[in-house]
């Protein structure tokens, strides 16, 4: 007999990404629409032990679909991994009459909400919310298309400065252990070269690439680098190497950082955070749990969320081609 929703909690959790605030939106709006009650919980799961909710109807996300960052802040709780942790949780959201979550974040998130859901039968479902894309089970995360935008707007910058001076620049970018910001940016901001974890250049390789790049007559290069590369060196590391083997190239590095996490959301990731948010609630109000919604291809999907949290999201290798053939 699947549960009457009444009450649903909504949290932001992990890294911020734009769009989270688009999605407590919709979720907050969709409880109205079905006239059941909505609490925002603050600081993820750090805000639910300590009990720091606050009720939420539709004037409560007024202008804030276009805001990057999460009002609801977050946080990584180091006691929600323990029992009593989630305890104190658990009490908390009993009081304040919650009866179901939904879970923006990664998977490290949807993790702490498989757990929570396993101890104390709460459902849960999760948004996917990280500009890293690297969640199984959705073809866009939350935060994704806004930091592409943010990374080409910076590399054509720093093109202007590279062909300038005739210089070579490594531009690191975010993306934890996955690649996607890395290849897509690069792609689409026309990187020499792009050095991506899934896909091992090699040094040899990329200084031979190099090499061909300045014979064949450009005189300045972007190479663009994810900050979870496996070519063993860091990007300073890879400066000194270059600027050793290869002393007619004039080397600096720019690594982005956190400015890839903010500005104005996109209207893709809008449109999208309104979907998934809309979703998620109905989801609940079906009687189901334990999943995430995401796209694949233009339609909202549900994806068990055991899977999202153990599935790779891979690498497109006719992108990878793409951007060798693009380079040439
Ligand atoms: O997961 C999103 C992300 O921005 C990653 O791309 C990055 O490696 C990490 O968060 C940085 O974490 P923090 O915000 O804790 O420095």
């Amino acid at each position: 007999m699947s549960k009457t929703i009444k009450k649903i909690g909504v949290l932001t959790s992990g890294g911020d990404a734009p769009g989270m605030n688009a999605a407590i939106r919709s979720v907050v709006r969709t409880c109205a629409y079905h006239n059941i009650g909505c609490v925002g919980i603050y600081r993820g799961y750090q805000g639910m032990i300590e009990g720091d909710f606050k009720e939420m109807g539709p004037r409560s996300v007024n202008n804030i679909v276009n805001k990057g960052g999460t009002i609801l802040k977050s946080a990584r709780s180091r006691e929600f991994m323990t029992p009593e942790g989630r305890k104190k949780a658990f009490d908390n959201i009993k009081k304040a009459e919650i009866d179901s979550l939904v879970v923006i974040g990664g998977d490290g998130s949807f993790t702490g909400a498989e757990v929570f859901n396993s101890e104390f039968d709460i459902p849960v479902i999760g948004i996917p919310g990280t500009i890293d894309n690297d969640i199984f089970g959705t073809s866009f995360t939350l935060g994704y298309d806004t930091a592409l935008n943010t990374v080409i707007d910076v590399i054509d910058k720093i093109r202007d400065t590279a062909s300038s001076h005739n210089r070579l620049f490594f531009v690191e970018v975010m993306g934890r252990d996955a690649g996607h910001i890395a290849l897509n940016a690069g792609i689409g901001a026309g990187a020499e070269e792009i050095l991506i974890p899934e896909s091992d250049l090699g040094l040899e390789r990329l200084l031979d690439s190099l090499k061909k790049s300045k014979l064949s007559g450009k005189s300045s290069s972007i190479v663009v680098i994810a900050e979870g590369d496996k070519i063993g060196k860091n990007v300073f590391e890879l400066k000194d190497y270059v600027e050793s083997n290869l002393p007619e190239y004039d080397v600096r590095v720019s690594v982005l950082g956190h400015m890839q996490r903010g500005g104005a959301p996109s209207c893709f990731d809008r449109v999208l955070a309104s979907r998934l948010g809309v979703r998620a609630v109905e989801t609940l109000l079906e009687g189901k749990s334990n999943f995430m919604v995401g796209i694949l291809g233009d339609k909202i999907t549900l994806t068990p969320l055991e899977q999202a949290i153990k599935g790779h999201s891979e690498i497109d290798r006719e992108l990878l081609r793409v951007s060798e053939i693009m380079s040439i």
